[in-house]
């Protein structure tokens, strides 16, 4: 607030000195330095008479208060034509603008700043993360947040002892990260994915949530991402998820989607060595149990799953035939669908996922009998 009455009196003082009035400049030097902090670099050249920019007439107001270097520029003032005057005016007008509506750098930076003063009561620092949430939705935002040191104080909040802050940072994280590569191999050389990956344990379904979502954006379409996810025994994260009714289903939901995630893209980069993580059998037991679920959208993730699984050279078919009981589990859904069917509300929904079913039990199928010819 100070600052914009500072830039009103600013504009008035300059204002009238164009109208040659010699006027006192009421400008106090700790303003001007205010000023300075906001990212203006004002400009350390000599005046001669003229102003070369609209930086130097600046400084030159707010420098100047001796009454007589102010007379002498007012002079200069006088010296100008009543379109020259006009045009001053027009970019004094542009730049009060300009610093009512600061950029968001500055913005983020006085966001990081805020919740790295721990003097600050937690409402401040909730706002904060607020305000960071929305402003890492823009790409370069997010980029020039590395910059401003922001990730190191978000990911400090991942340890702070109040669930809120620990859970809003993590969103933050996520956004930020979300296709952005460039962010997630800043965020992950932080170290921010062990840290996450804990947080899933916590008793807090939001918390538990938001960490996932950020793991989700740090490691999808992120090799390196995904190599510390799995040796960070992601399987076992999400194995404990599934295996957990008592979780929200969400998380479930959340879960299921991240694993045929990345068998997708585990399928395009099929010429790198095979990735534990898709034979893990309790992994994969956790996911084919999961289609016991009576929630279809579920269900249907189940079934991506799956399929992307079954799909990749790697895939451990007999462990889904006997460890799995994979046939056993698709025969159900197959009559657990069919009475969705029955039902008007469920019956187009319910058709659908019963062609992915069909085309998942094809898949295992085939891969199965290919299993057995080579073995005969
Ligand atoms: C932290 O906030 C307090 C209270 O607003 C303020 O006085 C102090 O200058 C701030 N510290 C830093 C390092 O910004």
């Amino acid at each position: 607030m100070r600052r914009l009455i500072f830039i009103a009196v600013l504009f008035v003082v300059i204002a009238e000195i164009a109208n040659t009035q010699l006027v006192e400049v009421p400008v106090a030097k700790e303003e001007g330095d205010e000023l300075g902090d906001m990212g203006f670099n004002f400009k350390e050249e000599e005046i001669d008479g003229g102003f070369s920019s609209l930086d130097g007439m600046l400084q030159w107001a707010i420098g100047h208060s001796d009454p007589g270097v102010l007379k002498e520029r007012s002079e200069v003032f006088q010296r100008m034509s009543p379109e020259e005057l006009k045009e001053r005016q027009t970019e004094i007008k542009e730049l009060v603008e300009k610093l009512k509506m600061p950029s968001d750098a500055q913005l983020m930076q006085i966001a990081v700043n805020d919740l790295d003063n721990s003097s600050l009561p937690l409402e401040h620092h909730q706002r904060a993360l607020e305000e960071l949430l929305v402003l890492v939705e823009h790409i370069d935002n997010a980029i020039d947040l590395h910059k401003l040191g922001g990730f190191s104080v978000l990911l400090r909040k991942l340890d702070h002892f109040e669930p809120q802050i620990r859970t809003a940072a993590a969103w933050v994280l996520g956004k930020a990260s979300q296709n952005n590569p460039v962010v997630q191999k800043q965020v992950l050389e932080l170290g921010a994915l062990p840290m996450l990956m804990k947080m899933m344990k916590s008793h807090s379904t939001e918390e538990a949530l938001k960490a996932l979502f950020a793991v989700s954006a740090l490691i999808r379409n992120n090799l390196i991402g995904q190599d510390m996810f799995y040796q960070e025994a992601g399987h076992t994260m999400l194995q404990e998820v599934l295996s957990n009714s008592k979780l929200d289903i969400r998380l479930h939901k959340k879960s299921l989607f991240l694993i045929a995630d990345l068998a997708d893209g585990q399928l395009e980069n099929e010429n790198t060595a095979a990735v534990p993580f898709f034979s893990n059998r309790l992994l994969l037991k956790a996911v084919v149990d999961s289609m016991a679920s009576s929630d279809l959208d579920l269900l249907e993730k189940a079934l991506y799953a799956i399929k992307n699984i079954l799909l990749l050279r790697s895939a451990e078919v007999q462990v889904f035939k006997d460890f799995c009981k994979l046939n056993e589990a698709l025969e159900r859904m197959r009559q657990q669908l069919q009475q969705f069917m029955v039902e008007d509300d469920l019956r187009e929904y319910a058709t659908d996922l019963e062609g992915l079913r069909r085309e998942v039990e094809l898949t295992f199928l085939q891969k199965l009998d290919k299993v057995t010819q080579a073995a005969r």
